[in-house]
């Protein structure tokens, strides 16, 4: 795959996901890389420019992550980040101290306008707001190098030289927070850097099936779907390359949401594929009877798909590679070591080692989802597959509290269907990132017609996140809640009320096992 590369060099900072994507989004193929790559392997990648991430050390102490300052000679453009701008400083004679105390969030900041770096960045005004998180700060710029913005205590905000390509930021122009912060991502790798802006889906999405066919050759595939987004797309991908050499499996464990299981077999009907759907829901259920304990549960539902995967794999004998959905933010927690690693749930999607294969094919490895929602598209996947919001890997079995039994399953099924129906009526369906309803094993006394009801208590969850580590909940107008509240008494049965989760993450978790 030949594309013009952006190297994102990390320093540690918590953004340095956010950079990529920032550069991704002006169409130009970026990578992470440790700040430990040796100088000539930067050097043979020829990227068209660099960027350094932020970090949380000084670069004044011996132990903090530097660089090589030949970085400084490649002839190659380098924007540096918070960190990244006081190591460029460091590194060329500037003067960066410790302020007395920290300039933290959207700040006031003044832009010389007709500096190179702000002078492409469109929409930008001679004030405008920044957002700042930094201690340390640049008193003396280094030669060669002019301020080009300041805010009302940091004296340094941005400085460049225009002669070398190297400028820098203080704050962080890859936080929604700093206004007109895109566009100057966007100067820098389109303007200053030259990039064309030849990464895109339509793109990628033939060179990857030209590769990947050229790859298996007349080799045998073997995917686990799951149904989630990454899988779907994958099978899409290796579908349109290489058609009936690729066998999927899709366990069917009977916790899918309303008709889903269906779904992703229409999905996939017409691609010429070997698609094997097992209903495996009778071997779940009875595994689960009696079962209440969420950390069982899901215990007992991973093993069992890995049991229902690998008898099924069987049948079709050797083969050759093994797909995986791995996406970008998988290999960039994983692999880079600079920064906080983040838990990562234990998928149960997840493949057995003991498959007998011969290498594993990850065809998402270079994409963020947002990324692979394109892709999806593009390779002509439907909405409703590629809009998917995340869904975990026991599905409903951790949103039944208690025991599963295929009644309760029908009516959280039932239940489910009507909120979704309801918030993409109102047109809220992008606005929560995850919305979902809960069974209750609570029941409590109602009233219906003249008669006493006892019945279930449903809870509704729906939250606003950009990580899923930490959540809100989702503040829906209370006229939506209302309606699916009156249709859900109304048209499924055993349920005769409904509250809505107002807890935040942490201390709740999104889940409610
Ligand atoms: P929690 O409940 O931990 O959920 O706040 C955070 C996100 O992870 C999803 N989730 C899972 N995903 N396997 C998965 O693939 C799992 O076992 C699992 N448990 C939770 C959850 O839906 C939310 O998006």
């Amino acid at each position: 795959m030949e594309h013009q590369l952006i190297l994102v060099i990390d320093f540690g900072g918590q953004y340095n996901q956010l950079i990529a994507r920032r550069v991704r989004e002006c169409s130009v193929y970026c990578e992470v890389i440790s700040c430990r790559t040796p100088i000539e392997k930067i050097r043979e990648l020829s990227p068209m420019g660099i960027i350094f991430t932020g970090g949380p050390n000084s670069v004044y102490l011996e132990t903090s992550p530097t660089i090589s300052p030949e970085i400084f000679d490649l002839g190659v453009p380098v924007l540096g980040i918070c960190y990244g701008a006081q190591l460029m400083a460091h590194l060329l004679g500037g003067d960066v101290h410790a302020a007395d105390n920290r300039e933290y969030g959207m700040t006031k900041t003044y832009y010389d306008t007709s500096s190179v770096l702000f002078s492409h960045a469109d929409g930008i005004g001679s004030e405008d707001i920044s957002w700042m998180s930094h201690t340390d700060f640049i008193a003396g710029v280094p030669d060669g190098f002019r301020v080009t913005a300041h805010t009302d205590t940091c004296p340094t905000a941005a400085m460049e030289n225009a002669d070398r390509k190297l400028f820098a930021v203080q704050f962080h122009p890859e936080v929604n927070h700093t206004v007109h912060g895109t566009d100057m991502i966007r100067a820098f790798v389109r303007d200053i850097c030259g990039c064309a802006g030849d990464w895109t889906m339509k793109n990628y999405a033939a060179s990857a099936v030209k590769q990947v066919r050229e790859k298996v050759g007349d080799g045998k595939v073997l995917l686990g779907l799951s149904g989630g987004v990454d899988s779907s797309v994958a099978a899409a991908l290796l579908a349109r390359a290489v058609g009936d050499k690729l066998t999927c499996i899709f366990v069917d464990h009977g916790f899918m949401r309303k008709n889903e299981g269906d779904e992703v077999e229409q999905a996939f009907d017409g691609w010429g594929i070997n698609f094997v759907r097992v209903n495996a829901k009778d071997r779940f259920l009875s595994k689960l009877a009696g079962v209440t304990e969420p950390e069982q549960k899901r215990k007992l539902i991973g093993e069992e798909f890995i049991r229902v995967f690998e008898a099924e794999a069987k049948k079709i004998g050797r083969v050759d590679y093994l797909v995986q959905g791995t996406i970008y933010p998988d290999v960039i927690e994983s692999g880079l070591g600079d920064s906080a690693v983040i838990k990562s749930h234990h998928n149960v999607g997840g493949l057995p080692d003991y498959v007998d294969f011969k290498e594993i094919i990850e065809p998402l490895r270079l994409l963020f989802k947002d990324e692979v929602r394109a892709l999806g598209r593009e390779l002509g996947l439907s909405d409703v597959l590629v809009d998917r919001q995340p869904f975990p890997g026991p599905g409903l079995a951790i949103r039944i509290i208690g025991e599963i039994t295929e009644e309760k399953l029908d009516i959280l099924r039932d239940a489910d269907l009507i909120f979704r129906e309801e918030i993409a009526k109102a047109d809220l369906d992008h606005t929560p990132d995850q919305y979902f309803a809960v069974l209750t094993s609570m029941r409590s006394v109602g009233v219906m017609g003249d008669g006493r009801t006892y019945d279930y208590t449903l809870a509704l969850r729906a939250v606003t996140t950009s990580d899923f580590m930490t959540a809100d909940f989702a503040k829906l107008p209370y006229d939506l809640l209302q309606r699916v509240s009156s249709r859900i008494v109304n048209e499924v049965k055993s349920i005769n009320r409904i509250v809505y989760d107002v807890t935040t993450k942490p201390p709740a978790t999104v889940e409610w096992e």
